[in-house]
């Protein structure tokens, strides 16, 4: 399934900047790139307006993501949140950075984008969203990070932009997608490679030691796990 502005070819940058999460909530999920190229979170959760969408998913039968056919909106505001989700949010473009009007069964004018960044706002867990930057998303997504990457589009390049509401982690909940460009990401990859097939190699005795040196300094507190926003 492709949609304007689905998440094909660029969804690496959205894993990368994910925490550990418990729960995976995708809505707006279209074709959904970003869920299909993640690891799995304990609990997924994919949401859409459009009934196709959802009958798509349905016959992909993926194991272990729940489908809700619905409102974003509805679903988010009586969510019970324990604060280890992750909430990633792709809305239909907003209007006024569109260049085609009308690509969607189910249009998201201004206000809808308005409702939808004050609810957002008000989450008890980690929130991505991705758009192109657009003046209400400053104004309502105030004091959250953003960072940007540059997508091809059917016409020509546009810059996207990240919004989120936590600290970028140092630790990531998928690390195989590393990397800003397909180079840098291969170079990554076959780094990790090598370096395991080091340990791979060594005799027991000395794997040990590397592990208690492994252990001592960098002590599990600070290696992470899911945890919930403070
Ligand atoms: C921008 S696309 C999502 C792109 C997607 N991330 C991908 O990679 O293909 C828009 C999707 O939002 C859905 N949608 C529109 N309004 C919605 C709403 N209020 N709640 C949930 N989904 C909605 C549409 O049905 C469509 O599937």
């Amino acid at each position: 399934m492709k949609y304007p502005g689905g998440k094909g070819k660029t969804y690496q940058h959205v894993i990368n900047l994910m925490p550990p999460h418990r729960v995976y909530i995708e809505t707006h999920v279209g074709g959904g790139a970003v869920l299909r190229h993640k690891l799995p979170a304990a609990r997924s959760i994919a949401i859409d307006a459009d009934d196709r969408v959802i009958a798509h998913w349905r016959a992909m039968a993926l194991p272990g993501v729940e489908l809700v056919h619905g409102r974003a909106e509805d679903f988010l505001a009586r969510h019970p949140f324990e604060g280890d989700e992750l909430v990633y949010v792709d809305p239909p473009y907003h209007p006024e950075t569109r260049r085609q009007t009308r690509i969607y069964r189910h249009e998201y004018g201004a206000a809808d984008h308005e409702a939808l960044l004050a609810l957002l706002a008000t989450l008890p867990c980690r929130v991505i969203v991705s758009g192109y930057a657009h003046p209400v998303y400053d104004a309502l997504l105030r004091g959250w990070r953003t960072t940007e990457f540059r997508a091809k589009t059917h016409t020509d390049v546009r810059t996207e932009t990240l919004w989120f509401n936590f600290e970028p982690p140092e630790i990531l909940h998928d690390s195989r997608h590393r990397g800003t460009t397909f180079r840098e990401r291969q170079t990554n990859k076959r780094r990790l490679e090598r370096l395991q097939e080091r340990i791979h190699a060594m005799d027991p005795v000395e794997r040990a030691a590397f592990r208690q040196w492994l252990d001592t300094t960098y002590p599990a507190a600070q290696r992470g796990g899911v945890s919930a926003v403070p």
